[in-house]
C-alpha cells in the first residue's frame, strides 16, 4: 500500500517536474530580430518534418532564409537577404518582402479614380524618368507588421496584419491588410493575401523573394531554367512602364513557354531587353480566371532544386536582378553580383490604374481582395 502510494507521489512530482520545465522552455521559433526606430521586430520560424525551414521578420513581412533541400537532400538558402535588421532598413532592393500598396510601376506616380487625381512618391526614375514604385517611399515592406503564428488547414502557418492608413503614401482610404504564410509537408509555401477598403483604392500585393536555387551567394541565375505559362507580355517604355499594348511573346526572346536558360536569349539584341537591362517585364499568363494553377517552374539542374510557382493572379513580372551590382554583401559574406537572383512576382499587371483595359486593381468598399500564390519545392 506505502510503495504503491510513494509511487504514485513520484510519478505525479516527475510529471509536475517536466510540465514546469516545459513552460520555462522558451520557444524558439520567435527570436528578436533588433529594432526599427525603437521598436522590436522578431523572427518567426516555420519548419515542416522534411527539414523546409523558412525565417521571417515582421518588419516588411519579410522572408529572410528558406532552407530548402538539394537532390542529396542537403539544406541550402535559396534566397538572397541579410544577416541583419539594419541591412534591411539601410539598403535592401526589396530582398524577400511584402511589397504594397501597388506592386511595380505607376507611371509618373499619379493615377485618376472616380475623376479625382491622385499624386504618390515618385521613388524610381528608370532611364531618368520618375515614377513611383512597390508603394513608394515607405511601402508595406518597410513597415512593422503585427505576427502570430496559425495552425492553418494547410500547414503551420503565420498571420501578417497591418492597416494602412487612409493617405498614406498618397494612397485613398484605410485598407485593412492580412497576408499568411503556410508552411506544408509537401514543401509548398501557400501566401494568402487578403484586404478591405473604406474608399476605393488600387491594390496590387506580392511578395519580392529573389530566388539562386544554387543557394544565396552561389553566383549567378543565368543557367537556371525557366518556364512561364504565358503567351503574352506587357511591353514597356525606357521607363520601363507598360505602353499598353499586349504582345504575343512568340518569335521573341521573352518566349519562355519552352524551358529555356535565362541567359540564353538575355543579352540579345531587342528593345524590351535593352529597356529592362534584362528581364524585368510582367507576363500575361494563360490563366486568366482567377483560378490557382502553374504559372512558371525553375530549375537548376546543378543542385536538381525544381520550383513549381502558381497563382491565382493574371501576372506575373520576372526580373532578372539586373540593379544587382555587387555591393550588397549577403548573408554567407558573399556579394551579391548581377544577376545573382531572379524574382518571380505574382501580380496584377504594373501601371493598372492608368490603363482601363489592364485587368482592374480597383478595391471597393465591401469587397474582399483575395489572392493566393504558391511556391512548390522538389527535385529533378
Ligand atoms: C522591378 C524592378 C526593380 C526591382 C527592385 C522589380 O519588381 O520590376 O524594375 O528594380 O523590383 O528591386
Amino acid at each position: 500500500m506505502k510503495i504503491k502510494f510513494w509511487i504514485l507521489m513520484s510519478t505525479i512530482f516527475a510529471f509536475l517536474l517536466i510540465a514546469f520545465f516545459q513552460c520555462r522552455k522558451p520557444d524558439s521559433s520567435v527570436k528578436p530580430f533588433g529594432q526599427v526606430n525603437g521598436q522590436e521586430v522578431y523572427l518567426y520560424t516555420l519548419e515542416n518534418e522534411n527539414g523546409v525551414r523558412l525565417e521571417i521578420t515582421n518588419y516588411g513581412g519579410t522572408i529572410v532564409r528558406w532552407l530548402v533541400p538539394d537532390r542529396e537532400g542537403n539544406l541550402g538558402d535559396i534566397t538572397l537577404g541579410f544577416n541583419t535588421i539594419e541591412d534591411y532598413v539601410d539598403k535592401s532592393p526589396y530582398f524577400g518582402c511584402l511589397i504594397g500598396r501597388y506592386g511595380n510601376r505607376i507611371a509618373h506616380g499619379k493615377f485618376v479614380l472616380n475623376e479625382k487625381t491622385y499624386t504618390l512618391a515618385a521613388n524610381n526614375e528608370p532611364g531618368g524618368i520618375p515614377c513611383h514604385l512597390h508603394g513608394g517611399i515607405k511601402g508595406f515592406d518597410k513597415r512593422i507588421w503585427d505576427a502570430k503564428f496559425i495552425d492553418g488547414e494547410a500547414g503551420k502557418g503565420l498571420k501578417l496584419h497591418y492597416v494602412s492608413k487612409d493617405g498614406e503614401e498618397g494612397y485613398p482610404g484605410n485598407l485593412d491588410v492580412t497576408v499568411t504564410y503556410q508552411l506544408t509537408n509537401e514543401n509548398k509555401l501557400i501566401i494568402d493575401y487578403n484586404a478591405t477598403t473604406d474608399q476605393p483604392t488600387p491594390v496590387n500585393l506580392t511578395n519580392h523573394a529573389y530566388f539562386n536555387l544554387k543557394g544565396e551567394g552561389n553566383g549567378n541565375i543565368l543557367d537556371h531554367e525557366l518556364t512561364i505559362f504565358a503567351d503574352y507580355m506587357t511591353p514597356v517604355d525606357e521607363g520601363l512602364i507598360p505602353t499598353g499594348e499586349i504582345l504575343p511573346v512568340a518569335g521573341t526572346p521573352l518566349d519562355f513557354t519552352e524551358p529555356h536558360e535565362i541567359g540564353e536569349r538575355i543579352n540579345m539584341d531587342h528593345e524590351q531587353l535593352k529597356f529592362g537591362l534584362g528581364y524585368d517585364h510582367n507576363w500575361v499568363l494563360n490563366n486568366q480566371a482567377g483560378e490557382l494553377i502553374m504559372a512558371a517552374t525553375v530549375i537548376d539542374s546543378t543542385t536538381g532544386r525544381f520550383m513549381e510557382v502558381f497563382t491565382t493572379e493574371p501576372g506575373i513580372q520576372f526580373y532578372s536582378g539586373n540593379f544587382l551590382d555587387g555591393n550588397l554583401i549577403g548573408k554567407s559574406g558573399k556579394s551579391y553580383p548581377i544577376r545573382s537572383g531572379f524574382c518571380l512576382e505574382t501580380q496584377h499587371y504594373p501601371d493598372s490604374p492608368n490603363h482601363p483595359h489592364f485587368p482592374s486593381t480597383i478595391l471597393n468598399p465591401g469587397e474582399v481582395y483575395q489572392t493566393r500564390t504558391v511556391y512548390q519545392f522538389s527535385v529533378k
